[in-house]
């Protein structure tokens, strides 16, 4: 079997050292790449083709893996030249799920749930064609949610909504604790019940929101627009907290 990659960065290079079988090949190309990315593709168990048309045309999977930004190009420019599943991995909103699936085939919604080097990422995938994927279950913990496109995608949305609405009151919480002195005794009583690493969870999440609070923030817009339909009150209060 072979698989393809159009994208070489932190997700394919994981799936390769994941997904450790003598049964199967791996291939990409560097055209048009990065110095950074040509590094990592010299350094990885891959072999190099001359186009990612190549690569297309050459993979039983070919796995999109690239940016959330180009994921519908790429799926424009060379989904109409694989015969076999396409499995896109890009943080993308089911919108965009929806509209790659005009380009291509025989399309797998997939949703890394978790950063793809920590210690138990999960694959969720969707789709008609996704059960051909559950071979995956073997190097890398893979779920099928179910037969439909969009639904990995939601999944996503719906993580994303809860843990970035929790970032945002923890910030609130936690800058109440600062000002009457509290912090310490604020962060135990609550361990009391979440469990005792959550004053250091805590802190990485809400350092990392506060740092990206312009990206976390479009992703939340991208949340309240896609359930436009739905009351997301806890989502919009979350927005115009990071928003401040
Ligand atoms: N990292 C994670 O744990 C994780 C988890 C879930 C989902 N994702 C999603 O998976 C995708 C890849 O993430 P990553 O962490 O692997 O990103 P990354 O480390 O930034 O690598 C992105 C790779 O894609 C290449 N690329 C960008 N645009 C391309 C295009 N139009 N055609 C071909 N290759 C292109 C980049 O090449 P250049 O160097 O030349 O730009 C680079 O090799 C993203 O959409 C991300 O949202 C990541």
């Amino acid at each position: 079997m072979i698989i393809g990659f159009i994208g070489f960065g932190k997700v394919s290079r994981n799936l390769i050292n994941l997904i450790n079988s003598d049964d199967i090949e791996f291939i990409t190309s560097s055209e048009g790449r990065s110095q950074e990315t040509i590094e990592s593709i010299k350094e990885a168990n891959v072999k190099l083709l001359d186009t990612f048309k190549d690569v297309a045309l050459n993979s039983d999977i070919l796995i999109s893996a690239n940016s959330p930004k180009s994921a519908l190009e790429v799926a424009k420019k060379y989904g109409k030249f694989t015969d076999g599943l396409y499995l896109d991995l890009n943080n993308i909103s089911p919108k965009t799920t929806f509209e790659i699936s005009k380009y291509v085939d025989k399309l797998v919604d997939g949703a890394v749930i978790g950063k793809i080097d920590s210690d138990n990422p999960i694959l969720y995938i969707s789709g008609e064609f996704s059960d051909k994927l559950l071979f995956l279950n073997e190097f890398i913990k893979t779920k099928k949610i179910s037969d439909t496109i969009g639904d990995a995608a939601i999944l996503k949305l719906l993580r994303s909504s809860y843990t970035k609405s929790l970032s945002a009151l923890l910030i609130e919480t936690s800058q109440l604790a600062d000002d009457y002195n509290l912090m310490d005794e604020f962060f135990e009583t609550l361990s009391l019940t979440e469990g005792v690493e959550f004053k250091n969870k805590s802190i990485s999440r809400i350092n990392n929101t506060l740092n990206s609070s312009k990206r976390k923030s479009e992703e939340l817009e991208e949340i309240i627009d896609y359930f436009d339909d739905k009351d997301l009150i806890m989502v919009k209060a979350a927005l115009k907290k990071l928003s401040q």
